[in-house]
């Protein structure tokens, strides 16, 4: 059975907070649940991590779907949300729920999440009035790059940031379990958090919040090229992924990979039979 969102609302109730990490596919999705992560999120920043683009736009339903399915079958007791992609969401409710609704019959997860706040809030309001769980995400809004001019903190003003708080408050009302918020001064995160009955979960938030998100490959060190400042690499497996591929290079130029340990062996009377008599003929 996997977690509920009752149970994640649960938490919060019982000061207990909710770690949640991102996963694309089956494997890393094993290991996660393994390390004790039940709460994954499908993001839709595996257009940036795991298909090379520069934002999250490109990225389709079509192309969520099949990565949901792949972290789906790699769990079995995490609650798995994942993003509606661009352009997915915000044409009309309905076309909203058409689109949630293929990605938890097809992508097989539990939940949605969507960007946006008082003006998204029908849309949250209609999705879980059909059952579809929703978590909001305020803030940093990564699919509205362009319109926010980058990756920049929001809710710094008196004006921003009262705005911040009645788009939490709305998406709650409307019916969202969860909500992310992303790049949000520490002390208004804090205070959102404070003002909502559900959980806030903080990705450059800072510690105020009900719990915290992370991109996989940030926690893991993949990229060493770019460290974004809300994240900390608790491994560094990009440098560790490095030096295994180059020393596999290594050993098959010099001949020593495989070794006799990594092959298979056949009865000598056959391939004699194979070199007319001679097993010499195959050395
Ligand atoms: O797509 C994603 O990974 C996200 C997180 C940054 C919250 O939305």
């Amino acid at each position: 059975m996997r977690i509920t969102i009752r149970q994640i609302q649960a938490m919060k109730q019982q000061g207990r907070r909710i770690p949640m990490l991102t996963a694309y596919d089956y494997t890393s999705a094993r290991l996660i649940e393994a390390a004790g992560i039940h709460f994954i999120l499908v993001g839709d920043s595996l257009g940036m991590v795991m298909l090379g683009y520069d934002s999250t736009l490109p990225v389709t339903l079509d192309a969520i779907i099949h990565h949901s399915r792949a972290v789906v079958r790699g769990t079995t007791k995490a609650l798995i949300v994942a993003d509606l992609p661009f352009m997915t969401y915000n044409v009309s409710p309905e076309l909203a729920l058409q689109n949630a609704g293929r990605l938890m019959q097809e992508g097989g997860v539990q939940a949605v999440k969507l960007e946006g706040g008082q003006y998204i809030a029908p849309t949250v309001q209609r999705l879980t009035e059909c059952g579809i769980p929703v978590m909001g995400h305020l803030g940093l809004t990564p699919q509205a790059i362009h319109q926010l001019s980058g990756f920049r903190v929001q809710g710094r003003t008196a004006e921003t940031a009262q705005h911040l708080l009645d788009d939490a408050l709305a998406l709650q009302a409307a019916g969202a379990f969860s909500v992310v918020l992303e790049l949000v001064p520490t002390e208004l995160a804090r205070h959102i958090s404070q003002r909502l009955t559900i959980p806030a979960i903080g990705i450059g938030a800072g510690a105020g919040c009900d719990g915290q998100v992370q991109v996989m490959h940030d926690l893991l060190g993949l990229y060493d090229d770019f460290v974004p400042k809300h994240a900390k690499q608790f491994a560094t497996l990009g440098q560790t992924i490095r030096v295994a591929v180059a020393q596999y290079a290594e050993e098959v130029q010099k001949g020593e990979f495989p070794t006799a340990e990594q092959s298979f062996n056949m009865d000598e009377t056959i391939l004699d039979t194979l070199y007319g008599g001679s097993s010499q003929a195959s050395s």
